[in-house]
């Protein structure tokens, strides 16, 4: 397969890895994503079908993606998962999903047939009665066990925990810990700010603060870096002889944008190039009036900012990501 993407931004940095976003549903409730309401619903028809969702994924291929990730919402949801697995699969790439890990039991064998090897859970707490409040729902025992069904069956799991100040960031060690007798990586995620999740730069816990909570815990000797790999968002860490691995993500505080090579394209069909963006292109229009997508794809990606969406005195500003959506409709 030839190697190289069309998908270059202003800066030379290449897009290989597209994440779809299969719907802004989910059948968890958690706060800091969504509504407690749920998302406004819109009519069927503002959405990618589930040919849309692979006409346009085979226009990302052709144009040099490698790797798709389906997110949501929570993807498992979507009715006609299994058929889009099984067409995604026929593709040259490498196919991930990230779920809340609520409906797994259901899908493993699915899984498996679409050569899927890396699963992500969301699992923000550890304490059962803690993650259902998070969550307002009571799936944790079920999550749980799922996660274990998935590490039994091989899937390489990645556990992410977005750390809340006074929420659950108690439990950071608790977490290590389960990645010392586990095969899992931990990665903890910076609590970052959307529509009505109240956000603020207090409840934010750094990489740095998680670094010194472990250091402190573990010893300083006890914790080893892992080299990251190229285009990696997460940070990595081992505590020495653990089975599992743990990792930060640090969006906020010490983001990664030099190497982004993330395209997403959200459930109903408009392409975003940043997380903090909140310019789309959209790519579901364009599809069905038959007007040239590839080069709304490239345009789009071109015009990239250099870092964060753009958004000056980052670090300083007591910002919400004016927009209307919230995380579970852009799919993290
Ligand atoms: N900050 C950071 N991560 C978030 N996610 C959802 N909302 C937020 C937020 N406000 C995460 C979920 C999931 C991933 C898709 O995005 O926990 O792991
Ligand atoms: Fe659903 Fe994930 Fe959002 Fe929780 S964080 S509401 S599981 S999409």
């Amino acid at each position: 397969m030839d190697n190289t993407t069309k998908i270059v931004d202003r800066f030379g940095r290449e897009h290989k890895y597209l994440r779809i976003s299969l719907t802004e549903r989910c059948n968890l409730r958690c706060f800091y994503c969504m509504p407690e309401e749920g998302v406004k619903l819109r009519e069927k028809s503002c959405f990618m079908t589930s040919e849309e969702v692979i006409e346009l994924a085979e226009k990302f291929v052709a144009l040099g993606v490698t790797k798709i990730r389906l997110t949501g919402g929570e993807p498992l949801i979507k009715k006609d998962i299994g058929n889009i697995l099984s067409q995604l699969s026929k593709l040259p790439v490498e196919l991930g999903i990230t779920t809340n890990g609520v409906l797994v039991d259901k899908y493993i064998d699915t899984f498996k047939k679409a050569g899927i090897k890396s699963v992500n859970v969301s699992l923000d707490s550890l304490k059962e009665d803690r993650f259902n409040a998070i969550s307002r729902r009571n799936y944790f025992n079920r999550i749980k066990s799922n996660i274990d069904l998935l590490i039994e069956n091989d899937f390489n799991v990645k556990v992410n925990v977005v750390l809340i100040k006074d929420v659950n960031d108690d439990e950071i060690t608790d977490f290590i810990d389960w990645s010392i007798i586990k095969p899992i990586e931990v990665r903890f995620i910076e609590f970052m700010p959307f529509d009505g999740n109240k956000w603020n730069w207090d409840k934010l816990v750094s990489n740095k603060k998680i670094l010194e909570t472990v250091h402190s815990h573990y010893g300083e000797d006890y914790v080893e870096k892992i080299k990251d790999k190229k285009n990696d968002t997460t940070r990595s860490y081992r505590i020495k002889k653990a089975k599992g691995s743990f990792g930060i993500i640090s969006s906020m505080t010490n983001p990664f944008c030099d190497t982004c090579n993330r395209i997403r394209l959200t459930a109903d069909g408009k392409i975003r190039n940043c997380l903090f963006s909140n310019s789309e292109v959209d790519l579901l229009g364009a599809l069905r009036r038959k007007q040239n997508v590839e080069q709304l794809i490239l345009q789009s990606i071109y015009n990239k900012e250099k870092q964060r969406g753009g958004i000056n005195n980052f670090e300083t500003s007591d910002f919400v990501l004016k927009d209307d959506r919230s995380m579970v409709t852009i799919g993290g």
